[in-house]
């Protein structure tokens, strides 16, 4: 069976099951760098997902709004972050009456913009939803990573994960689409008496730093720092003081960016 909703994102639980952060790197690692760029506590989250990193901002005294695509992960955010403000909103074209210190979009969710024009309207809408001198900071998968490395692209990855007393088992593939430069995933499912396989497809758009520099100036950002290592779903992961890498061969990519002022 082939279903376009999303197992993961339509189950928040299982989602943090799934990929957990019980230290909170990745909401403290913003913290970092919100403090290394003297960012105020006004923040928007782009794919929020759970709020999970939201709530944690939230304890620490922050204002943050989430928008997502998925109505279970804002119902849910809701719930476990009941100080901030979540929306179902969609991050190519959504309009707030707001403006933030800072955009956070993390675990690769920027990546949702497939096509040049998606990007483009993504990154419309967070320099008119940030303030003059505020900050985005982006998470995600580096393009440059698969120039030379097959690691993540060979054979079939397997995780368990159990969740009210049920085992799910998901097995998943990863494939570059090179006309769309796109690395396209098939993740399977399947736990005792679910009767048909779910079978799911997702992409995300790679993007390579060149590329980014120049949409994000295009865009009317300014780069400050670009770096792979390390971030929240980095090994070693960051902690606190880390310094940057900017050789730009690992798998993960982070950003922060300035709207001037
Ligand atoms: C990998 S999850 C990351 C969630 C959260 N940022 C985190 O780090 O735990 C990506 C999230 O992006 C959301 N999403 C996908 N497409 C979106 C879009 N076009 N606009 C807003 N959110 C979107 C999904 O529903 C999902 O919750």
């Amino acid at each position: 069976m082939h279903n376009d909703a999303n197992f993961l994102t339509d189950n928040p639980e299982l989602y943090e099951q799934q990929f957990p952060d019980p230290e909170h790197l990745a909401a403290r690692f913003v913290l970092d760098l919100l403090g290394r760029h003297g960012a105020g506590n006004k923040l928007l989250d782009v794919g929020c997902g759970s709020g999970r990193d939201a709530g944690f901002w939230s304890r620490n005294g922050y204002r943050v709004t989430g928008i997502d695509t998925s109505p279970r992960m804002i119902e849910y955010a809701r719930a476990q972050c009941p100080d901030g403000t979540f929306l179902v909103d969609d991050m190519r074209e959504f309009r707030l009456d707001d403006v933030f210190d800072a955009i956070t979009c993390l675990d690769s969710a920027f990546l949702y913009c497939h096509t040049n024009s998606e990007l483009d309207g993504f990154l419309e809408r967070c320099r008119a939803q940030v303030r003059p001198g505020g900050l985005l900071i982006a998470e995600m998968r580096n393009g440059a990573f698969f120039l030379g490395s097959r690691e993540l692209l060979d054979g079939v990855r397997e995780r368990s994960v159990s969740w009210n007393g049920v085992d799910y088992r998901s097995r998943t593939r990863l494939w570059i689409d090179h006309a769309e430069q796109l690395l396209r995933r098939e993740r399977i499912w399947d736990w005792p008496g679910c009767g048909d396989e779910l079978t799911q497809r997702s992409a995300w758009r790679l993007l390579f730093p060149q590329e980014l520099h120049r949409i994000l100036r295009q865009a009317g950002f300014e780069v400050l720092a670009m770096f792979d290592h390390p971030g929240p779903r980095t090994d070693p992961a960051w902690h606190p003081g880390s310094p940057l890498n900017t050789s730009l061969t690992g798998d993960r990519l982070h950003l922060i960016a300035r709207r001037p002022t």
